[in-house]
Formats: structure tokens, C-alpha cells, sequence
């Protein structure tokens, strides 16, 4: 352990840790966790960097996580000090998870879509107003199926600085897909009122659905990064009298 805490030059800036650096008790259930797994998270390394720079430039956020898999004590362990909420489609996959990852926060989400109705979604949502780039919102929006309408009043409550889209499933047409996923942080990152852009990282981009969409509402031009499967968005908030906003979720076509 002795090169962790040894001379800050023989580690990149952004990884040296400070001597005033605490470890917290995540932390070391996230060491001891992964000493001895063989099971790791389905992210690269480099993929991982990507938003592991970015929350170490944070220093303390609100991180939402969508899904809970092997990577959830990492993810958590990276923001020891701040918010990080998981949202899970599986009652029975959270259960399994906090049995043995207890101190973990997680939150069971239902989907109303299918990633077989990903094309015609794409076709049509404009067609229901509430799903229009000019009156989109989240909380309570039953009529766009796209807008995660009932989520824990926290998820609503708190401005996210970090969004990560690895979930839920879309390997199968039956999965609910990462539509809504999409739709609802692109929604969320808009309404920012807080300082600054959201962070959005979408994993599994080489599918259609994930790269189809986050074209349409994450949009291109505000793509920052992207590494391996894994595509980094850092999106403004919309401003009232924004007025291009209402036609479109990108506000110009890349
Ligand atoms: C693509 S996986 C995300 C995997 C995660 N990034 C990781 O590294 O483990 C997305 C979803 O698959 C499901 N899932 C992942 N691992 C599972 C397991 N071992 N058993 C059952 N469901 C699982 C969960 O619903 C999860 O939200």
C-alpha cells in the first residue's frame, strides 16, 4: 500500500491523493470486495476513467446511477462523500445486491416501454406534447411514455451532477431498453437550475437503440468524450427564453 500514499510524482495529478486524504469505510468495503473477486465490473479501465476523471474534478456530487451490477461499490466508492443512487429495474436483482451491499442506495424503477417499440418511439413522440423538446418533463408526466413518470420523490428532488446510463436491459426486445433512461436524463439535465452542465455517460453505444437515441436527446454536439462502448455527454441546463429549444432537444443538427 505504501506506493498509494508514497511521493506524489509517481502518479498522475488527478490520481495523487492529498495527505489529508480520508479513507472512508465505502472505500475499504470497496477494496476488500474487489481483493477478493474474480467477478469485475463489464466496463474497461479506460472506459471507467472517462468518468472517473470527472467525478474526481467534482470532488463531492450527486451521482445517479442507472442499474446496480458488479460495478455499484466502485461507483460508490468514487463519490465517497457525496450522493450516489442507484435505480434498478430488478426488486429480486436489488435484493440480491444489498444483501451483501447493504450501505448501498438503491431504488427499484418499472419501465413502460420495450426495446422492440425503440423505432416507432423515435417516429412519434412528438406527436404527445408532453414529450415535445419545449414542455418535456419528468415527474408525473404519464402521457410521454419516455419520461420515467414515477420515480422516488429524491431522484426529482436532487439536481444530478453525474448521470451514468449502463442499464436497464436492452440485449433482448422484451427488455425494457435504455430509452427512457436516455430521455429522462436528457429531461433532467435541461431543468438543471444549479451551476454548470450535467455529466451524462451512456455505455453500450454499438447497439442501435443506445446510439439512435442519445443522438436524438443527449445530441452530438455536446458529446465531450467517448471511449471503447462508452460516450460522454456534458449537457447545459435550458434557459427560459431559449427559444430554439422548442423544436428541437439539440439545439442545432450535427
Ligand atoms: C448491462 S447490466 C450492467 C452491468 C454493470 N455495469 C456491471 O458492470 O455489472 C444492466 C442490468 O443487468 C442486470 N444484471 C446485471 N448483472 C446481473 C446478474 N448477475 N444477475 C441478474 N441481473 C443482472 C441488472 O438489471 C442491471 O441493471
Amino acid at each position: 500500500m505504501s506506493a498509494l500514499v508514497g511521493p506524489v510524482g509517481r502518479w498522475p495529478d488527478q490520481f495523487s491523493l492529498s495527505s489529508k486524504s480520508t479513507t472512508t469505510p465505502i472505500q475499504l468495503e470497496a477494496i476488500l470486495h474487489y481483493a477478493t473477486s474474480k467477478i469485475t465490473p463489464q466496463q474497461t479501465r479506460k472506459e471507467i476513467d472517462e468518468s472517473f476523471k470527472v467525478l474526481q474534478s467534482l470532488g463531492s456530487c450527486n451521482f445517479l446511477v442507472f442499474g446496480l451490477g458488479y460495478d455499484s461499490l466502485m461507483w460508490a466508492s468514487l463519490n465517497p462523500n457525496g450522493t450516489t443512487l442507484f435505480l434498478e429495474e430488478s426488486p429480486e436483482w436489488v435484493k440480491t445486491v444489498l444483501k451483501d451491499a447493504p450501505f448501498l442506495h438503491a431504488k427499484t424503477v418499472s419501465y413502460k416501454t420495450q426495446r422492440r417499440e425503440a423505432p416507432q418511439l423515435l417516429k412519434t413522440y412528438k406527436d404527445e406534447p408532453d414529450c415535445r423538446p419545449d414542455r418535456a418533463f419528468v415527474k408525473g408526466n404519464r402521457h410521454c411514455k419516455l419520461a420515467l413518470d414515477n420515480l422516488p420523490n429524491e431522484v426529482y428532488d436532487t439536481e444530478w451532477d453525474v448521470i451514468m446510463i449502463d442499464a436497464p436491459r436492452g440485449f433482448d426486445p422484451s427488455h425494457p431498453g435504455r430509452m427512457a433512461a436516455i430521455f429522462s436524463a436528457a429531461v433532467m439535465a435541461r431543468e438543471r437550475k444549479s451551476p454548470g452542465n450535467t455529466h451524462v455517460f451512456l455505455h453500450d453505444v454499438e447497439r442501435t437503440v443506445e446510439s439512435t437515441f442519445a443522438k436524438e436527446f443527449l445530441c452530438m454536439k455536446y458529446k465531450v468524450g467517448g471511449v471503447g462502448k462508452l460516450w460522454h455527454f456534458e449537457i447545459p441546463p435550458v434557459g427560459d427564453n431559449d427559444s430554439a429549444a422548442a423544436n428541437t432537444f439539440c439545439l442545432s443538427t450535427v
